[in-house]
């Protein structure tokens, strides 16, 4: 398993306005199952839409990336989302780049969403084997890296209204909030003051939108330029961690 030789890792939100809603949606939105040429520094990008009703969620991102042609060369990175600051956002990315596709090949993306909510009738009952619930996604992508194919372009990728593949994970996350019992361990804790969201059990009706998530050229730039930034115009914010993964904001995890 390789260490990313230079990775880095940014998270940042637009402007996009989704319709307020319960739904949380979190997609991959790059790569598609696409043709790219080869790049130094590949992002992959993922999006919370609704992003403010992940705040109480302790969402987590984790992937792996697979050269198919070479399965020792496979590396895997995550998103601890713990210290973001949801309020107020509609679309949040988490980014980051990698080295790992310099050459022509095929790879995999495989990428699991955690999150935990709360046991509605076990804390109202104050049941003493209360605990979280736990749940996950995971989905792949597949793309293929070629010299002939066009450049890695974000703007141009998430320029499409429409897209193919509907895979994004999606959580009617309620408006009801409570108090985490004392007795219930729950590492989301410390960033929600104890406070755990109700997800309602059904699933929700809607289809995935990862082609929703559009993004501009600032967002780019600032994405690729800057490590630490803030800007506030157009709801825009990012929020940015040192080469070597480590901010107040996020962590960047190898294991
Ligand atoms: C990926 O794209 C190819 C070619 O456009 C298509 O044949 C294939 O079904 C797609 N795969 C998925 C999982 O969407
Ligand atoms: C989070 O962001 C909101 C809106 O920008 C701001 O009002 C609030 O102070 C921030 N909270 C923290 C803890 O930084
Ligand atoms: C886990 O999340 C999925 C997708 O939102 C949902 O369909 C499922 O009911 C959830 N499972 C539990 C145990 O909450
Ligand atoms: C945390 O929650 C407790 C009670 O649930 C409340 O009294 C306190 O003000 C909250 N603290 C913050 C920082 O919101
Ligand atoms: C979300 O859950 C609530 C409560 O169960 C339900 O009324 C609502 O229709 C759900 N929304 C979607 C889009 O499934």
């Amino acid at each position: 398993m390789h260490i990313p030789r230079a990775s880095w890792l940014l998270a940042a939100c637009m402007g996009t306005i989704i319709n307020a809603s319960d739904i949380l949606e979190v997609d991959l939105v790059f790569p598609r199952n696409k043709t790219y040429a080869p790049a130094d520094r590949f992002p992959v990008v993922f999006a919370f839409q609704n992003a403010e009703r992940a705040r109480y969620l302790n969402p987590a991102i984790s992937y792996t990336l697979w050269n198919l042609q070479d399965l020792d060369d496979t590396m895997t990175n995550s998103h601890d989302l713990r210290g973001t600051n949801w309020t107020d956002q509609d679309t949040y990315l988490a980014h980051s780049y990698h080295t790992l596709f310099k050459n022509e090949g095929r790879y995999k993306v495989s990428w699991t969403v955690t999150w935990q909510s709360c046991d509605e009738d076990a804390f109202k009952n104050k049941l003493s084997t209360a605990k979280m619930i736990d749940n996950m996604t995971t989905w792949a992508t597949y793309f293929t890296t070629q010299s002939s194919a066009p450049k890695v372009d974000l703007v141009a990728a998430t320029a499409e209204k429409t897209c193919p593949e509907k895979y994004g994970v999606l959580m009617n996350v309620t408006d009801k909030t409570m108090k985490v019992p004392w007795n219930v361990r729950w590492s989301g804790g410390d960033y929600t003051n104890d406070t755990c969201a109700v997800v309602a059990k059904s699933t929700p009706t809607a289809t995935p939108e990862p082609c929703r998530v559009h993004i501009d050229k600032t967002t780019v730039e600032s994405m690729e330029a800057s490590l630490w930034l803030e800007c506030d115009a157009n709801n825009v914010k990012v929020e940015g961690s040192t080469p070597s993964g480590t901010s107040v904001f996020l962590f960047l995890s190898f294991f």
